[in-house]
């Protein structure tokens, strides 16, 4: 029997893992959308592949997306290279200035939910196919959406009633502030390049600052013993003046975070701005969420100019963190009426009845006939408030048998004063 690819994985509400079980899974998202749409942003949906030179020329090629080959690419039958998308940030960019975007009233700011895809080996709370909540903010590069972006992130986690939250925010300076520190870095590692694991060899050439961010237990030994300077000593005035504003707006939005230092994201495209928020539940070396400004990204896909700031939120990691929190999750509504046939011919009246009835209650049918007692177990099980029987006498008589559940309270009704019972107002 074939199964599932591992690390993906199947999204229904029985769910062994908790991060699979669906109505979790729509939890997030759907309150995540009321909180960005509450604040104004606007859904996009852009495709699940696109040009491989979007992502490649977005993430950066010394990003561990890029570097350990963790795009699953495939050929179109023109020979085209296309991707499964590693990250949103770089489509919905590509989608701003395709759809010539910078002539709507800026900022432009564009939410997103779905699929991501990263061949990276498979633990707890990382998978080739996981689910994101993206935001982005295009258009300004002005302090003010950062701290907007960070306070609306941190909104989400705590709607869902998360709190063992810690928001970490540092600066990756601008392109010329990375480029001296990325050389401080380089002589500092060099003596050590062949002590180094082999990824973070690859990065001493190509951007020694995603060192610090290795996982390999080698490389931070030997960053714990070097004690690099971090990256925020070395921003200039223009990186550091926007950083601190960043900051001073944070505090006065109530939102607590702390300065990491030495704050390096995954990915190549970040300016300035870059923040995670961390939990508990996920360890010290993954994140809840993430994001950061990425002023020069729309240019790397041959764009214009376009400053832009957002974030990321990893569904299944935050499932994880609600699990551990013990949140309770909102309960799937339970059928008012469970309407169950006694024998063969009554199984198309109870379907015509249901139809007639859904538009204005949650009907549910038993689809074989089944016996009246075992028919109340099964409405029982389902939570409904009524059960309807429909057998052969109730034919006979042009009627259905009701019995409320909880006061055990029996009628029989005609059809009519079935339909009157379920107008208006829910029933108790
Ligand atoms: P990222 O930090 O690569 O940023 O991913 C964001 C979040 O996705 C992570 O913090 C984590 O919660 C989740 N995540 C990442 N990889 C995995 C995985 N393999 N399995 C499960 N969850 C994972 C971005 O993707 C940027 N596009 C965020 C952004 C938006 N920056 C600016 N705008």
């Amino acid at each position: 029997m074939l199964k599932a690819v591992p690390g993906t994985s199947d999204i229904f509400p029985q769910a062994k893992d908790y991060p699979f079980r669906e109505p979790v899974f729509r939890y997030i998202t759907t309150t995540a959308e009321e909180v960005l749409r509450g604040a104004g942003a606007q859904m996009v949906h852009t495709p699940i592949f696109e040009y491989l030179e979007v992502f490649q020329k977005g993430v950066g090629l010394t990003s561990d997306i890029v570097v350990k080959k963790e795009m699953y690419v495939l050929e179109d039958r023109g020979g085209r290279l296309l991707a499964l998308r590693p990250e949103p940030t770089a489509a919905i960019v590509r989608a701003y200035n395709e759809h010539g975007m910078k002539v709507w009233p800026q900022p432009v700011r564009l939410f997103t939910w779905g699929p991501i895809f990263r061949g990276e080996r498979q633990q707890k709370g990382r998978y080739k196919q996981f689910h994101q909540v993206d935001y982005e903010a295009l258009g300004l590069s002005d302090p003010l959406l950062d701290a907007e972006a960070i306070a609306l992130m941190v909104r989400i986690y705590k709607t869902l009633g998360l709190k063992n939250l810690e928001v970490k925010l540092g600066s990756v300076g601008d392109p010329e502030d990375r480029l001296r520190y990325n050389q401080y870095l380089r002589t500092l590692f060099e003596p050590y390049a062949q002590a180094l694991s082999e990824d973070s060899r690859v990065r001493l050439e190509a951007n020694p600052m995603r060192i610090l961010d290795s996982k390999s237990e080698r490389d931070q030994q030997i960053i714990a013993e070097l004690q690099p300077k971090p990256m925020l000593e070395f921003l200039g005035p223009e990186a550091r003046a926007f950083h601190e504003q960043v900051c001073r707006y944070l505090a006065e939005l109530g939102v607590p975070f702390s300065v990491d230092p030495s704050m390096v994201r995954g990915l190549d495209y970040y300016v300035r701005t870059a923040w995670e928020v961390h939990h508990t539940s996920i360890g010290a070396k993954s994140a809840l969420g993430g994001g950061g400004r990425y002023d020069g990204l729309s240019e790397m896909l041959g764009g214009p100019p376009v400053p832009g700031v957002g974030f990321g939120i990893g569904i299944e990691r935050v499932a994880i963190a609600l699990q551990e929190e013990g949140i309770p999750i909102p309960a799937d509504p339970s059928p008012t009426l469970y309407l169950a046939p006694l024998d063969e011919a009554a199984k198309i009246e109870a379907l015509v009845l249901a139809e007639q009835l859904r538009p204005k209650i949650y009907v549910e049918i038993g689809y074989a006939p089944k016996s009246p007692r075992k028919a109340l177990e099964d409405a029982l099980k389902k939570g409904a408030r009524y059960v309807g029987f429909l057998g052969e006498s109730e034919r006979a008589r042009g009627v259905i048998t009701l019995k409320h559940l909880e006061s055990g309270e029996q009628t029989t009704l005609e059809p009519l004063q079935l339909h009157s019972l379920f107008e208006g107002p829910e029933p108790k």
